[in-house]
């Protein structure tokens, strides 16, 4: 695209002010920058500037869950399940460390903060020893995907070859990166970080599975004859990765997805809900959620919605790949985005000064035709670090990690 063309193609999409870092650049600057502007998805854009930014949700009922009673009574036969698949190679572990952690104030990948005491113990280090006992206990050959973003790549994969995986088998660590999307202002216009570079973020945390079949990973998982991937978050330093029972008791159900889920602390607790949305599994999340829907109760007193989700799900690989090519929905959410001025200064605002377009795995479990609802114990299994202080952060989730015996 040579200036006129670009200047028109800018004009089409109400983006002119791009053109103000265009005449800065030389004809490197220009081609990247131009390319970038190309690339981007306006009906994205025009979504902003349109008066309801969220999507219609249908009809909530609640689901029900495998409870804690009901899984210790069927404990040996979900292990052994789920052991022997682990065994057999047919499940997979990927770790979602793309996000960047801007609550905790990271600058790098959340995995490599030192959460230790008297000794560095790192969040990463958590995941890989917890996922080591298992395959430990079971003989497990497991592979242990990792997404990560253009932001904090390469960080990610220098640090864990510096620790040597944490004792993890290397040839079973598979890295890849997720897709990046535009950030706006409240207006719709593109945000830049540089004169040649639009403000680029990781597109949320939905967009793996498709970003796992781009970097060519189907091959891989085909070579090792993965049928099960096992997604969860880098910040929750408590969970169980591919927990055996977790595993047998999803594959015993004939369900094609399984959520880990942990029992509301009270009506009001601030956590996506896993229910069923016009009879579809579903997420509804707190804000969501009616005053009737949050104080209904069973015959037997319990909450109607009573399970939250931890961000621990299994999904059958084949239902994945009939979803992949479904359009999914796209969430407008306000964040906090460093920018360049148009006199090119850079500035980190400490208030939302945008939206960014994000893609949530939330919405993968209502994609599929049935998910297992499998109660865990929350100050065994969640510990999340999503703050500096208070809820959900290094404290808390220290607190918790010692009530569980782990030395920091
Ligand atoms: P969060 O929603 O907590 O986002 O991610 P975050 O980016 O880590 O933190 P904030 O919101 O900026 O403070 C939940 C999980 O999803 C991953 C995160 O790495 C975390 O494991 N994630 C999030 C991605 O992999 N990619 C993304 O684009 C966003």
């Amino acid at each position: 695209m040579d200036r006129n063309q670009f200047a028109q193609f800018l004009a089409l999409h109400g983006q002119e002010h791009v053109l103000d870092f265009y005449d800065r650049l030389d004809q490197a600057g220009k081609d990247k920058l131009s390319a970038q502007v190309e690339a981007v998805d306006y009906s994205l854009i025009d979504r902003v500037r349109e008066e309801n930014k969220t999507e219609p949700r249908g009809h909530f009922e609640p689901l029900d869950a495998v409870t804690l009673d009901v899984i210790a009574q069927n404990r040996d036969s979900y292990f052994s399940a789920g052991a022997e698949a682990l065994r057999e190679g047919k499940i997979a572990a990927v770790l979602l460390a793309g996000g960047q952690g801007t609550r905790l104030g990271c600058s790098g990948p959340k995995g490599v903060v030192d959460i230790g005491i008297t000794k560095p113990v790192y969040i990463f280090q958590r995941l890989f020893e917890n996922t080591l006992e298992v395959v430990r206990a079971t003989g497990a050959k497991l592979p242990f995907y990792i997404m990560t973003s253009d932001k904090n790549h390469e960080e990610t994969v220098a640090f864990l070859k510096e620790h040597d995986f944490f004792g993890y088998p290397k040839e079973d660590v598979v890295f890849f990166r997720q897709d990046m999307t535009p950030s706006v202002d409240f207006e719709g216009r593109l945000l830049l970080e540089g004169p040649d570079q639009l403000s680029l973020s990781p597109n949320g945390n939905g967009g793996w599975f498709a970003s796992m079949l781009k970097a060519g990973l189907k091959e891989d998982m085909d070579k090792r004859g993965v049928e099960w991937l096992n997604v969860f978050a880098v910040d929750n330093v408590l969970q169980r990765i591919a927990d055996p029972v977790f595993v047998g008791a999803t594959l015993l159900s004939g369900c094609t997805s399984g959520a880990k889920v942990v029992r509301k602390a009270d009506p009001m607790e601030r956590v996506g809900v896993l229910c069923l949305e016009d009879g579809r599994p579903s997420i509804a999340e707190y804000y969501e959620m009616t005053d009737e829907m949050i104080h209904s109760r069973r015959p037997d007193g319990e909450l109607s919605y009573a399970f939250g989700v931890i961000l621990n799900y299994l999904f059958r690989r084949d239902a994945l790949e009939n979803i992949v090519s479904k359009a999914m929905p796209v969430h407008i959410v306000d964040k906090k985005i460093p920018y360049i001025t148009a006199d090119g200064t850079a500035f980190k605002p400490s208030e939302p000064n945008g939206y960014k377009f994000e893609l949530l795995v939330l919405d993968m479990v209502h994609m599929m035709d049935s998910c297992l609802s499998f109660e865990v114990k929350r100050e065994k299994e969640f510990a999340p670090i999503k703050n500096p202080t208070g809820v959900d952060s290094i404290e808390s989730a220290r607190e918790l990690l010692k009530g569980n015996g782990i030395e920091l």
